[in-house]
């Protein structure tokens, strides 16, 4: 579904490129992650995937054809979900979505009830009427939602699809995400966000400064590099709280741990699963965020 192969990018007037020779495929029916800190150039591979940048260098392929000779009809065949929400903003919230639809080539018939399904599933049934110019950031990025939604996409590509929302509206913007994947279509979805990741993706590629550093399945990952660990929580004869960490592998024989054990009263025991954040720390060396 996506072919990319040694992908460069400079922006016009840089010294140098943001992306360094990105090499990754996306399968048919996959949900693929795009997960890197703040600046590592994830919104720039996606701009230029779906065509906002243009003067890459490599190849890159959607639907097994070269973007470079991809024209607007690319656009009736992907949904996209932008990181900044760029709606009209004197129109209202059924306007926008009716104007987009007409875009992709709807119907009005084909149209109407399915905009209406989708701002009832992202809560704005009640708010159609309103101009989006007052609209909070959370209502926007959930209309920016429903509008990549709209044409049913084969390949969506979302950038950050829940940033800014309440953890009712992101939770319901995963289930979404979801119901999209089991209809069998692809997902390209952009986030530092790594529960998001963790949680709905099938694999997850590290980007950190323009490279791709490692690509596999989060499980696969938390399996070869997490560490389980237990945190012991005792009270000491002076009466203050004193926590320390041991890894859960091999714990009965841990004299270090058996020595701390016994000797004080145990306050809390808590197992902690290794995290996605601790796996791109511990391979990539950077910070998430
Ligand atoms: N129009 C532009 N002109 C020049 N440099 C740019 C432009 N847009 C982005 N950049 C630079 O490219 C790099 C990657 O930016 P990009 O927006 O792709 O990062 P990101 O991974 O999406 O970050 P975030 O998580 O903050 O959204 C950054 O160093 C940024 O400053
Ligand atoms: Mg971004």
């Amino acid at each position: 579904m996506i072919h990319v192969d040694q992908l460069y990018y400079r922006y016009p007037g840089q010294h140098h490129d943001t992306l360094k020779g990105l090499s990754f495929q996306v399968a048919p029916g996959e949900m693929f992650g795009f997960l890197g800190p703040s600046g590592s150039g994830k919104s720039t591979t996606q701009k230029l995937l779906i065509g906002l940048l243009h003067g890459h260098r490599g190849n890159a392929q959607l639907f097994n054809k070269d973007i470079a000779q991809w024209r607007a009809d690319i656009y009736r065949r992907i949904g996209v979900g932008f990181e900044l929400p760029n709606h009209y903003s004197k129109l209202t919230a059924l306007e926008n979505m009716h104007l987009f639809a007409s875009l992709y080539g709807l119907s009005k018939s084909q149209a109407t009830p399915r905009i209406q399904q989708l701002l009832a599933d992202t809560g704005l049934s009640d708010q159609a009427h309103l101009r989006t110019e007052e609209f909070s950031k959370g209502m926007k990025m959930r209309l920016n939602f429903a509008r990549a939604l709209l044409p049913n996409p084969d390949l969506l590509f979302l950038d950050e699809p829940t940033s800014g929302l309440d953890p009712v509206n992101a939770s319901n913007i995963r289930n979404m995400i979801r119901q999209h994947k089991e209809q069998g279509k692809t997902i390209f979805l952009t986030t530092h966000n790594m529960y998001d990741a963790d949680e709905l993706c099938d694999r997850v590629a590290f980007m950190v400064d323009g490279e791709l550093k490692k690509i596999d399945a989060p499980r696969q990952m938390k399996k070869q590099f997490g560490e389980s660990t237990v945190t012991l929580e005792q009270r000491n004869d002076a009466g203050q709280l004193i926590s320390a960490d041991f890894p859960l592998q091999q714990l009965a024989d841990n004299p270090a741990f058996l020595q701390q054990l016994a000797r004080y009263p145990v306050e809390t025991l808590h197992s902690k699963e290794a995290s996605l954040e601790d796996v791109f720390i511990k391979v990539t060396g950077a910070q998430l965020t």
